[in-house]
């Protein structure tokens, strides 16, 4: 089925609005069904064995096959295979291709992609065009050319591609997104997100040489991490629903953060000292909608804080605002004039149906109950025959912050256009 169509013809519905983007969307063919689901992993570093762990605690995932490039990772994943499932994972570690061989397995429905995320959007296609579902780690794509390489495999594949983005499953931006669809902030104008956290410590493997981390802050510039901050944000605007991202302004500041760590740590002698670190500590740019809101949005992980939060996150409608710092909102007309209320007391009345639904297995998974949430999303979603909630639209046009930010700082902080991805699929009329 082409999904366009498919996306188009669903989106004017009632259900599809209600829906939103954390809902499987329209049933697309037949999906797995009762069946055992079977499942690879590529990646089995932090992240992918935390997957590992939750797909084993949804009922009828199995996990035949594992890839790392390093054995041992692929060992400890296959053992804890072992130990839920009875049977060890069959491992891939001849190397960086060597989840191609994985790939071309014929007892694989779906493949979790957890590698560094200069891996995701190259490895989510290959598994498509291999015949497999993909739930990709974030962020999808680093350039947009691999956001076009995405939504083509998707297209011309008809697999299922998924945006593991946990941050939308939070319970309190389930709960916001709630509320902005029943209308409680009127028409939403403007938003403020970040992802801030001190990560300079994941820059460098222990020897002080580059890890993936460090080595995107060589290579590249701009938003290098941003859809936990644009993802629950977007979904709550109804992006790629009922309004679009136009377009972005974007500066950074200069590079200071690695540069000072690695002295210290390293001493100043040790060739970590002397990187040229490409990416300022701190981006921060402007998005304007189709339908004329702005969202700002930061990104700074080389900066020293405490890690209390790492996201921030603040709407902004006709009739009142939510903050997540300190948890305190203000609706005109309900809460005392001129006065902040504790906004998780408004959960009682809006919970999200799927936290209702699903909240007690999540509990608190990681990400408070957040990767819960995701990997049963995705399992749902392939049973029951549906596109994904956080679809391949949703993924590129929120990674495609990173290349369009760099394309603005590098021009001096000239306006850059969203590729329009859905090709004029979007729902144009008001929220
Ligand atoms: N959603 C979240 O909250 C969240 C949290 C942490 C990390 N992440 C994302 O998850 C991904 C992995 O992060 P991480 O912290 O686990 O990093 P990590 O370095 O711990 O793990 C990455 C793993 O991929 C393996 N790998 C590298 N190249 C490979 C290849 N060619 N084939 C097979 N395996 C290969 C590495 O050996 C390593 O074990 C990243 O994209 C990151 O952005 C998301």
């Amino acid at each position: 089925m082409d999904h366009s169509v498919n996306r188009r013809e669903f989106i004017g519905t009632a259900a599809g609005m209600a829906a939103g983007m954390v809902l499987p969307e329209a049933v697309r063919g037949a999906g797995i069904g009762e069946r055992d689901i079977r499942l690879g992993i590529i990646g089995v570093g932090g992240r992918g064995q935390h997957l590992l762990g939750m797909m084993l605690r949804q009922q009828g995932a199995q996990v035949p096959a594992v890839c790392d490039i390093v054995p041992q990772r692929a060992d400890q994943a296959a053992e804890i295979v072992a130990k839920g499932r009875g049977k060890r994972s069959e491992t891939y570690t001849k190397g960086p291709e060597d989840y191609l061989r994985m790939l071309q397995r014929d007892d694989l429905d779906a493949v979790v992609v957890a590698t560094p995320m200069q891996l995701h959007a190259a490895m989510s296609v290959a598994a498509m065009r291999a015949g497999k579902h993909v739930l990709s780690e974030v962020a999808a794509a680093c350039t947009l050319e691999e956001c076009w390489d995405l939504v083509r495999a998707v297209e011309e594949t008809g697999k299922t591609y998924m945006l593991s983005e946990n941050c939308c499953y939070v319970r309190e931006c389930l709960m916001l997104k709630n509320m902005i669809e029943r209308g409680l902030f009127g028409k939403i104008t403007y938003a403020e997100c970040a992802y801030v956290h001190d990560c300079r410590v994941l820059s460098f493997n222990p020897d002080g040489s580059l890890a993936w981390r460090g080595r995107l802050h060589v290579d590249f510039i701009g938003n290098l991490y941003p859809t936990h901050s644009i993802g629950p944000i977007a979904q709550s605007m109804g992006i790629n629903r009922t309004d679009r991202f136009a377009s972005l302004v974007a500066f950074m500041n200069r590079p200071e953060g690695h540069a000072k760590y690695a002295a210290e740590r390293f001493g100043k002698d040790h060739p970590s000292s002397k990187i040229k670190w490409q990416a300022g500590d701190s981006c921060n740019a402007l998005i304007r909608t189709e339908h004329g809101a702005v969202v700002d949005i930061r990104y700074d992980t080389s900066s020293p804080r405490p890690v209390v939060s790492t996201t921030h996150y603040l709407i902004q409608g006709t009739k009142g605002v939510y903050v997540f710092d300190g948890q305190r909102i203000y609706i005109e007309g309900r809460s005392k004039a001129n006065t902040w209320e504790q906004s998780l007391r408004y959960l009682e009345e809006f919970e999200h149906p799927l936290w209702k639904q699903w909240g007690k297995e999540a509990g608190d998974s990681g990400l408070v109950g957040g990767d819960y949430m995701t990997t049963r999303a995705f399992i749902e979603a392939l049973r029951a025959g549906t596109k994904a909630p956080i679809d391949v639209y949703d993924a590129v046009v929120w990674s495609s912050l990173m290349p369009l930010t760099a394309a603005s700082i590098r021009a001096g902080g000239q306006p850059q256009a969203f590729p329009d991805f859905m090709k004029g699929a979007t729902t144009r009329k008001s929220s």
